[in-house]
């Protein structure tokens, strides 16, 4: 079908692993199957408006950030084309303007790219249904998922909820290294409201970009062992989600997170992007898990920011001690409440 123009408009969220995805292979497979948390208020929502031009060489885009004009976005962008034009052939055909805004203040140190990039890549598939028509429900959004990851790796895990694991797993019916698929078994209540505080401990950009520190996984003297872990642990995990074991779930999260950062540390070159915040906060949920029956656990993504899980009955308690003992080493005191989500929206 020809279309002169027209606009889609797709909201979606960012993602916390449990079960971190570091170290991948080309075309964006992963080297590990991982599992996210989908959140529910850290989110992206772009519009894009497309317009038919004469098929030329190139591509044609222009992208806005909150109203403003972001040619420094362009160069990602133009490459995330590059690699989706072979399952969207009419890349070249329109003119498109993008228009995107997050929920929470960039240069955060929250990235954006896995809400930015699943929300760029449920537009352009709104406009391939629109063009094709014959596209299906389920495959919209496991093509949506596929796209998104040629995009940012862990951006296939951000259209669907509550739980996502993308990478094959031979206990994970479904599961594709491909896209990211819903997680298909049981989960027990005390997940249900899963809160996620993200304590903003430092908002400069990161030194070492998630693409090298992947890349740095080449080689790395610990790779294969990180890599049968991580498996071992995602089969773990059943367990633990089906029978709600707070305590098994904590000592994999928590380690988890660890690991993530102990591959950075054993690099070469190795790095370093926790800061002594990071550690400081820590210690201090380990003394306040130590001093109540508290079930509050951290993890970590690339970057010095701490995310604080807990269940939903311990709100009030772990906001108060958040307040009290966590906030004071939070870059200008900021955080964020968010709670576990059900993916992305059109509006
Ligand atoms: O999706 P990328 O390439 O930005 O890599 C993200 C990797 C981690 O956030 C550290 C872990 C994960 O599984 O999300």
């Amino acid at each position: 079908k020809s279309i002169a123009k027209g606009s889609f408009t797709w909201s979606s969220p960012s993602n916390i692993a449990l079960v971190k995805y570091w170290g991948k292979k080309q075309d964006q497979i992963p080297e590990n199957p991982s599992i996210s948390f989908t959140l529910n208020n850290c989110k992206t929502t772009t519009t894009v408006h497309f317009s038919k031009k004469e098929n030329d060489v190139d591509y044609s885009f222009e992208v806005f950030l909150d109203g403003e004009k972001k040619d420094d976005f362009k160069p990602k962008i133009k490459t995330f084309f590059k690699r989706v034009e072979a399952y969207l052939p009419f890349l070249k055909d329109y003119h498109f303007k993008i228009e995107t805004e997050n929920t929470f203040p960039h240069s955060s140190g929250i990235a954006s790219s896995a809400s930015g990039m699943s929300a760029l890549a449920l537009c352009l598939m709104s406009i391939e249904k629109e063009l094709i028509e014959s596209v299906s429900e389920e495959n919209f959004i496991q093509k949506a998922s596929f796209l998104a990851r040629l995009g940012s790796g862990s951006a296939c895990r951000s259209l669907e909820g509550d739980l996502v694991v993308w990478g094959k797993h031979d206990k994970i019916k479904g599961s594709s290294d491909l896209f990211g698929v819903k997680y298909p078994y049981e989960v027990h209540q005390d997940f249900e409201n899963y809160q996620d505080t993200i304590l903003l401990v430092d908002k400069g950009e990161k030194q070492v970009s998630s693409t090298v520190g992947h890349n740095l996984m080449h080689g790395h003297p610990f790779a294969v062992e990180r890599f049968k872990q991580a498996n071992k642990n995602l089969s773990e995990m059943i367990a633990i989600l089906k029978e709600g074991n707070l305590d098994g779930f904590i000592a994999l999260v928590e380690s988890e997170a660890l690991t993530l950062h102990s591959m950075m540390m054993t690099s070469m070159p190795y790095f370093i992007l926790m800061k002594p915040n990071t550690l400081e906060i820590i210690n201090k949920i380990w003394a306040y898990r130590k001093s109540s029956d508290s079930k509050v656990c951290f993890t970590l993504d690339a970057g010095a920011n701490v995310h604080v899980l807990y269940p939903a009955r311990e709100k009030d308690a772990v906001l108060e001690f958040i307040k009290d003992e966590l906030v004071a080493y939070c870059q200008n005191g900021q955080y964020i409440n968010d709670i576990i989500g059900f993916g992305a929206k059109q509006s």
